[in-house]
């Protein structure tokens, strides 16, 4: 029995709803091509992106993650007294001692609750999974108060100008966590490989961007991916066993062949397929039932470690997993491919699509998805999650599914396309006003969405305030064509005023 009387071991813990943030502002990838002048395709095609979400001035992290938990409570009706602890995953940091978490307390004290522990974790984009696994462990403790869990994170993911920059993004999204959820993470499947690598890390606390060697991120990344599954299989494989207390499952059963879903962190598109391909090698090295026996046989004399930098077998893994891919991974990257890398919520973005990929909720139930998360630095994880029916209507697969559908919504036919030329000059404001005091945002407001929390101002102590749009304010209908123009003339006010360097 744990100190508030709670005798029973809750079971099924899981996500019971979630929000999702998108961003008012976008660029076209194809655009970028051109404005960065690099080959036609580098980044629609070398990269697999689409479109890249931007944040004005009026969005921070703080806001953004205001936004998704204050619609937590409004579309779920549970109450902010119902919460015990709220966790923060981020690696977009505005303050090096106070959390993102204590700013978020103001939706909790407000109705009379300060009795909410957890605070920020932050590791690149691992963040976001630490913060799941406290909110995990906290339910399953000897703490726990039966009240929810809550994990919120996001990033706003620039990069210096360069080849890194088209590999940005924006996100934020809030979960709830609870017993008996539709979405389970799988109790005992779980495993983690972490190192001493700098492969991406941002030294200097003055600059929203981090110093990266991609290549090595990327190696880094595939390294993280191959121990993670090679230690998953095992332990999913012992889970399974002591869960029928019969030894009859192999490990080579735990395959890709086990998952509805398998889904990745993002950075891009192209490096999931990549490495649904890298995964799919791990099976047909060890030979998996599924795998046809002429790929086993070609492939019997590799090694999974020298062979990391094979071009000709990349190639050829993509090609013969390719169908697996569009079945498992594919649904998963409509988020990612409009929005970029979100860091931590990267992931979660990439649940989320793929769960909303299909129109019912039926064919979910009883299945299985695997995740692998990332931070460069490096944290790793892969875990599991099943998805179950669940007997509380407020907390349902469908409901979920219909969450999601209304931030898909947003993203196809709410936002507004900027130039690339736009984007850089957002960027150099970005840089210049990242951490001064006093600022006062000053961008277009026809941006903002009604509902949302914007940034408000900074005074002169570095002390932030927000507040929310109401739905009567902003509601041009020819907002998406005055936009654009709003802002050039925005840029070319602050050019003359001497605001904007570069
Ligand atoms: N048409 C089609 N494909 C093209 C074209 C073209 N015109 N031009 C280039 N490509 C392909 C390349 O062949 C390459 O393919 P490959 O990966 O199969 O070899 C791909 O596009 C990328 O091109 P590169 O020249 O290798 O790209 P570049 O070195 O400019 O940068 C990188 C790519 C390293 C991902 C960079 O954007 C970066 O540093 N991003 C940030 C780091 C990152 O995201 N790391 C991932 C894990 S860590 C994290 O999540 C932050």
């Amino acid at each position: 029995m744990n100190g508030n009387g709670y005798s029973h071991h809750p079971t099924s813990i899981g996500i019971l709803a979630c929000e999702l943030y998108i961003p008012s502002l976008y660029v076209e990838q194809s655009a970028l091509e051109t404005y960065d002048k690099v080959s036609k395709g580098k980044y629609t095609i070398g990269l697999g992106q689409q479109r890249i979400a931007i944040c004005s001035d009026h969005e921070d992290i703080c806001s953004l993650c205001l936004t998704v938990l204050s619609r937590l409570f409004e579309q779920t009706g549970v109450y902010p007294q119902q919460i015990g602890r709220l966790d923060v995953g981020t690696e977009t940091l505005v303050d090096k001692a106070k959390s993102i978490k204590t700013v978020l307390m103001q939706l909790f004290t407000e109705h009379g609750n300060t009795a909410v522990e957890g605070v920020d974790s932050i590791n690149a984009c691992y963040g976001g999974t630490a913060a799941i696994f406290n909110a995990i462990h906290w339910i399953e403790s000897s703490y726990w108060d039966g009240r929810y869990a809550v994990v919120v994170m996001g990033d706003i993911a620039v990069y210096a100008k360069g080849n890194a920059r088209p590999t940005g993004g924006a996100g934020a999204c809030a979960l709830l966590i609870g017993p008996n959820a539709p979405i389970v993470f799988e109790p005992g499947c779980r495993s983690t490989y972490m190192t001493n690598v700098y492969d991406f890390y941002k030294p200097d606390l003055s600059s929203p961007y981090p110093v990266v060697d991609g290549q090595l991120s990327v190696q880094c990344y595939t390294s993280a991916l191959d121990t993670c599954y090679a230690q998953y299989c095992v332990k999913a494989q012992m889970n399974g066993e002591s869960r029928s207390k019969t030894s009859s499952t192999d490990v080579d059963d735990i395959n890709l062949s086990t998952f509805a879903g398998i889904v990745f962190h993002t950075p891009y598109v192209k490096l999931t397929q990549k490495s649904f391909a890298r995964l799919y090698f791990n099976d047909i090295l060890r030979a998996c039932s599924y795998i046809p026996n002429a790929l086993i046989e070609k492939y019997k004399n590799f090694d999974i470690h020298s062979s990391a930098n094979d071009k000709d077998l990349e190639r050829d893994l993509i090609e013969q997993s390719r169908e697996l891919f569009g079945q498992k991974t594919l649904p998963g990257l409509y988020f990612s491919q409009n929005m970029g890398n979100m860091y931590t919520p990267s992931l979660y973005y990439s649940l989320f699509s793929f769960l909303s990929s299909q129109p019912s909720d039926e064919q979910f139930y009883g299945q299985r998805i695997l995740l692998f998360s990332y931070g460069s630095g490096l944290a790793s994880s892969m875990y599991s999650i099943i998805c179950r029916k669940a007997h509380d209507a407020r907390f349902t697969l469908r409901q979920i599914q219909k969450s999601i559908q209304r931030a898909r919504q947003e993203l196809d036919n709410e936002r507004i396309e900027l130039d690339p030329e736009l984007m850089d000059k957002l960027l150099l404001e970005r840089e210049k006003h990242d951490h001064q005091a006093s600022f006062i945002p000053s961008q277009p407001s026809q941006v903002l969405k009604p509902g949302n929390m914007y940034l408000k101002s900074v005074d002169k102590n570095y002390r932030r305030a927000y507040e929310k749009l109401h739905d009567n304010e902003n509601t041009s209908s020819d907002k998406k064509e005055t936009v654009q123009q709003l802002y050039r003339e925005y840029f070319q006010t602050q050019q003359i005023n001497g605001d904007t360097h570069g």
